[in-house]
């Protein structure tokens, strides 16, 4: 009898163990708020069973080796490494798929989101016929905290934009915070883009048929400790993200930024073979070459940061993609002054000449530096 009632009472915590929602919470350098996070999660959630799931792309304070110790004497917290690789949405993708829970939530770790909202959104979400809760800047009673003017600005056009690919009227498309059923964020993962900073307009966005969506007001908190991420590079994978939604079955997204560079080498070239034939005097040759080298250049530290922001190489990885590079790029550069001056000689066209060289080393380079430069993850 005892011992039935040992293995009930095991049975009954092994299903009070597994958790009815997982937080999923992305981080980069967050390691002072890791700590005040769950302090509040734990404040804010009596009665319900959670986990929370960080979600660290190897952050350079140690965050996740904090969670990890943290751990050890807390089951409901977990945590993923990612070593390699950057990305906000990439980061809840991940998270939400490594959960079991029926719920998923995605939050930021730095406070700024309201965690007294999460048991609403899950009450909302078991009892209504609702498929997403989010956590609303624009929604009556809820706003921006003490963003700057210029960013606030910012924020409402790029509310604007999110119309292109989402049809629905949701006052804060753009927010970061919210929850939803695991069925719904599984009919979506396929198509989910992945890019940048956007995981629940991505979701709306990708998601097979129209969410229902619920929206409930809060304030933006201001950030007590670290930084924030959101830079200048924030605002390109958005246009990523929206391109690769409007267009991306026609041309993948990562194909696209690459030729777009392209073009602005090719803008490059172009003046720098100008000014060498103009000014400097240089033979159509020498220009040429030197032309090539600058755009292959500028090129590379382009595609670096804005094709393969995901993937940015640094430090030794930077001077080694450089050089690979190079090589790749010296062959197609090889081909690249062969035809043109060929071309040139056979028809005194100088640009003519100097574009075709180009087109005919643009194809190599794609296609080389996305297998050994860009190594795909
Ligand atoms: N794993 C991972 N990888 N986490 C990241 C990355 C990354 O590349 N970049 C940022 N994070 C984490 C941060 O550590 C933080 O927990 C969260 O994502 C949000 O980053 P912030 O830098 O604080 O962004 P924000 O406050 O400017 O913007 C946030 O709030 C807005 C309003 O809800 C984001 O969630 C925006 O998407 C959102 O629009
Ligand atoms: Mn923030």
């Amino acid at each position: 009898m005892d011992q039935l009632l040992a293995t009930q009472a095991q049975a009954v915590n092994a299903v009070n163990a597994s958790p009815i929602v997982t937080i999923v919470v992305p981080t980069l350098n967050e390691r002072d708020n890791v700590e005040p996070l769950i302090a509040l999660l734990d404040a804010a959630l009596p009665g319900i069973n959670w986990e929370v799931m960080f979600v660290d792309d190897d952050s350079t304070d140690d965050t996740a080796k904090h969670v990890r110790s943290l751990a050890m004497a807390d089951p409901r917290l977990r945590c993923i490494q990612r070593i390699g690789r950057r990305g906000l949405s990439t980061a809840c993708i991940e998270g939400m798929l490594a959960s079991s829970a029926p719920y998923v939530a995605v939050m930021d770790a730095d406070l700024q989101h309201d965690e007294a909202l999460l048991p609403r959104m899950l009450e909302i979400l078991r009892r209504e016929p609702v498929d997403v809760v989010i956590g609303s800047r624009y929604a009556a009673g809820g706003g921006l905290g003490d963003l700057t003017g210029k960013r606030a600005s910012i924020s409402r056009l790029g509310t604007k934009l999110a119309r292109l690919i989402c049809k629905q009227d949701i006052s804060d498309p753009l927010s970061g915070f919210f929850m939803c059923r695991r069925d719904v964020f599984e009919g979506a993962v396929r198509r989910l883009s992945g890019q940048g900073f956007k995981i629940l307009l991505d979701l709306l966005a990708s998601s097979p048929r129209p969410l229902r969506v619920r929206e409930l007001p809060f304030e933006f908190r201001s950030r007590q400790h670290g930084e924030s991420k959101l830079d200048t590079l924030v605002a390109w994978e958005y246009v990523a993200l929206l391109a690769d939604k409007l267009f991306g079955h026609i041309v993948p997204v990562r194909f696209a930024l690459f030729a777009l560079i392209g073009l602005l080498g090719v803008a490059v070239h172009m003046l720098v073979l100008w000014s060498g034939l103009n000014f400097l005097s240089w033979g159509f040759g020498l220009a040429q070459s030197m032309a090539t080298f600058v755009a292959m250049t500028s090129n590379f530290f382009l595609n670096n940061i804005l094709t393969y922001r995901d993937q940015r190489l640094r430090g030794w990885r930077l001077l080694r993609g450089l050089l690979t590079f190079y090589g790749i790029c010296g062959i197609g550069a090889t081909a690249n002054v062969g035809v043109a001056s060929y071309l040139f000689s056979a028809n005194q066209i100088w640009w003519l000449a100097g574009l075709l060289g180009v087109v005919v080393s643009a194809v190599w380079n794609y296609a080389m530096s996305s297998i050994f430069t860009w190594k795909a993850s």
